[in-house]
């Protein structure tokens, strides 16, 4: 409930409040407020009154404008390079390059610490949506450095299963909104379960955020767009530096690896600037993409959850038939899908997969697929197998979805738009899903 002058507003997220007001009280489950005017009064499951705290948000109202965009999605995806700097900057030395974030998550005291972490066994992530696909980036970057056996899991999945937990697990939730139902209801299975769980979410004192034994911030500042940009990478971000600092408490990462890695996140928000100039590439190719009569998402490693989110971008704003895959998986089917109606966006950056990823692309370009690549800067033959071809600047392999999300959000973006759909508003969509 946000508690403005005259009016109690009443909402499932604080972004639909903070035009109005920045005073907000959080109610529990089970819990029922009687509201008149400008009064209220909450009530627990059997009655009797509660006192509730009211606690101010640290966003500002101007942060909830569109500052000049015609959508709010646009401009979410603009501010992506300062929401991955600030993701980033609580913990990251700038002048060491060394990284510093579990000793941040609460979970465990400065001397706990590397014991703690050096008896994680198995780490498990759920979340939904585009958190999912978050999730799996960061799955995939905990297991190439810190070597812990990490899986990936969709919440609504999750919670009706007997999910096997092995002794030793750490959980890891994400959820943006952090109201997300089914992400909910598998933090508290969890929490039964005495398995401790870490939240990653946007939205403090969410009800993830609440209830988590130990929680990390996207601080990605208020997402208004239904569809999810600026959390996304702010998340990426995170994951990537879980991953390192997981990797370094438990001796796995030299001293010249943490400076290196660390630098190249640094150097991601400016990089993520000059991809932002694609905007221009996808906003004049949206009048021919919108023809396709489908698309097909491609990547391998790191990239593959990459190729999902681009999907389901172009799903949920388009309303465009649009699929992801493991280019290793072409053979296996989407090959059939392919003629020259059928668009292919292919993520081939340069990284130790890149020749597998051109001869998937050579195969989808004999069928007559049109090829939408996106690479890294100089990638010759990769632009002479494409109809359109955009060059990422050079980064680590480990950083390269933080930049190829850009240009799949714009691209979904601008196709939408030359569509005539409400980008911010797609239907039959919620930015936060508080039930089942
Ligand atoms: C909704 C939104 C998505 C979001 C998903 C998960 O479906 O439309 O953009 O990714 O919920 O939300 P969460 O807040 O848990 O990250």
């Amino acid at each position: 409930m946000g508690t403005a002058k005259g009016s109690v507003l009443i909402a499932s997220d604080v972004q639909a409040i903070l035009p109005y007001t920045k005073k907000v009280v959080y109610l529990d489950d089970l819990e029922t407020a009687h509201v008149k005017g400008e009064a209220f009064q909450v009530f627990d499951a059997n009655g009797k009154p509660v006192e509730k705290k009211v606690t101010t948000i640290d966003w500002t109202a101007e942060q909830a404008k569109k500052e000049g965009y015609p959508h709010f999605m646009l401009k979410e995806i603009f501010e992506e390079p300062r929401a991955v700097a600030r993701a980033l900057a609580p913990h990251v030395d700038v002048e060491k390059h060394a990284v510093d974030i579990l000793s941040h998550t609460g979970l465990w005291s400065a001397n706990q610490l590397s014991a703690a972490c050096a008896s994680i066994d198995r780490i498990i992530i759920v979340a939904c949506c585009t958190s999912f696909y978050a999730a799996q980036v960061g799955g995939y970057l905990i297991e190439q450095f810190a070597g812990v056996a990490t899986s990936t899991d969709i919440a609504s999945e999750f919670r009706y299963r007997k999910p096997v937990i092995a002794k030793n697990t750490l959980a890891i939730l994400i959820s943006q909104s952090g109201e997300t139902a089914d992400t909910l209801a598998v933090l508290r299975q969890l929490k039964k379960m005495q398995v401790p769980v870490l939240s990653i979410s946007n939205v403090k004192n969410s009800t993830v955020d609440r209830e988590a034994d130990g929680r990390l911030y996207m601080n990605a500042g208020p997402e208004i767009g239904v569809a999810s940009t600026k959390a996304f990478t702010a998340t990426l971000a995170l994951m990537h530096l879980l991953a390192l600092d997981l990797a370094k408490v438990r001796g796995q990462l030299k001293l010249n690896d943490e400076s290196r890695y660390v630098r190249a996140l640094l150097a991601a928000p400016a990089q993520m600037e000059t991809v932002l100039a694609c905007d221009k590439f996808f906003s004049e190719a949206a009048a021919t993409l919108k023809n396709y009569k489908g698309f097909l998402y491609m990547g391998r490693g790191v990239n593959y959850p990459i190729a999902l989110e681009g999907a389901l971008k172009l799903k949920e704003l388009a309303y465009m038939h649009a699929e992801g895959y493991a280019a290793g998986e072409m053979k296996h089917g989407p090959l059939a899908l392919i003629d020259d109606r059928m668009a292919v966006v292919m993520l081939a950056p340069s990284d130790s997969l890149y020749e597998k990823t051109l001869s998937n692309l050579e195969e989808a370009k004999a069928r007559g697929g049109v090829i939408i690549s996106i690479g890294t800067v100089g990638n010759e033959k990769l632009r002479a197998l494409s109809a359109r071809y955009l060059a990422l600047p050079r980064a680590e392999w480990s950083v390269n979805p933080l930049l190829e999300s850009i240009p799949l959000q714009l691209l979904a973006y601008h196709v939408a738009n030359a569509l005539g759909h409400d980008v911010d508003q797609p239907r039959n969509l919620a930015k936060s899903v508080t039930v089942e």
